[in-house]
């Protein structure tokens, strides 16, 4: 099918990582869903796409309830007829200590990062079966292989949940001409980095061969990539970006 017909819902598209990979999955073609849980940002982004001629349709979606996922996924089809692909972007990150760790932050931290990826999949992966394609990209991350560095233990393991069940929504989507794939970025220049320390910052580039933060843009395009043509033998895999702070 030609690109310009697929249409593609990325969550947390309103900033950082997620607007960037709606922009690049729109400037390749794609009929865009920017969902996040705050709507009015992500009306911003769906504008400034519209305002570049292309389509793109902003919906508020809370990633942690399962009725709004089913919602999303409904939505997006009744709109634009279809379902091509579904980036799993949205995350949180809080930075707490595991002495300070609550039950409340933990179950937040869960039900936003790895929850949500599953119960999302599953509905949208069962949207794609209609057009016998599509692609399914999960945003893991660094921490997800090293345990988290900087007090985000939950996070890190959620992250490695992402990557396990990236392998097993491969499998499971792969009869239908679905692809299941993830990247795992290192350090981003997003609101995401923002509240660690100058003196963390600096250790966190210290370690990257490549010596700066990625741009968003250039983990967007890995994500383009996977969510296109190209990557057709590609499923079940973990894409590293990460500048070389980390070579498994
Ligand atoms: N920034 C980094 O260094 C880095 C590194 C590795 C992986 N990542 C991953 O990249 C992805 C994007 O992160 P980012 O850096 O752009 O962070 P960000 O904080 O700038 O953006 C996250 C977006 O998710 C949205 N969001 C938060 N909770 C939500 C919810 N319950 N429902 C729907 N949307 C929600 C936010 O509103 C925001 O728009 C995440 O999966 C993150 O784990 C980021």
């Amino acid at each position: 099918m030609p690109s310009q017909d697929r249409v593609a819902i990325v969550t947390g598209a309103a900033r950082g990582l997620g607007a960037a990979t709606a922009q690049e999955l729109s400037r390749q073609g794609a009929k865009v869903v920017i969902s996040d849980i705050d709507g009015l940002l992500a009306e911003g982004v769906a504008a400034e796409i519209r305002q570049s001629g292309r389509d793109a349709l902003a919906l508020r979606v809370d990633v942690s309830k399962i009725t709004e996922l089913d919602a999303l996924v409904k939505t997006t089809v009744d709109h634009f007829g279809r379902l091509d692909i579904l980036v799993n972007n949205a995350a949180i990150c809080p930075r707490i200590p595991i002495d300070d760790m609550t039950e409340e932050k933990f179950d937040q931290i869960v039900d936003i990062n790895l929850k949500s990826v599953f119960f999302l999949s599953r509905a949208a992966g069962n949207a794609m079966k209609a057009g016998k394609w599509g692609r399914i990209v999960n945003v893991s991350s660094v921490g997800g292989r090293t345990g988290g560095i900087y007090a985000s233990t939950i996070y890190a393991a959620t992250k490695a949940g992402v990557m396990s069940m990236t392998k097993a929504f491969a499998r499971h989507f792969a009869p239908h001409g679905i692809t299941v794939t993830c990247v795992a970025p290192g350090s981003v220049d997003t609101r995401l980095m923002s509240d660690l320390s100058p003196e963390s910052l600096r250790g966190t580039i210290e370690g990257v061969p490549l010596k700066r933060l990625a741009d968003p843009l250039e983990i967007a395009r890995v994500i383009a990539f996977l969510a296109s043509d190209g990557s057709s033998y590609m499923t079940g895999a973990i894409v590293d970006v990460n500048g070389g702070a980390l070579m498994p």
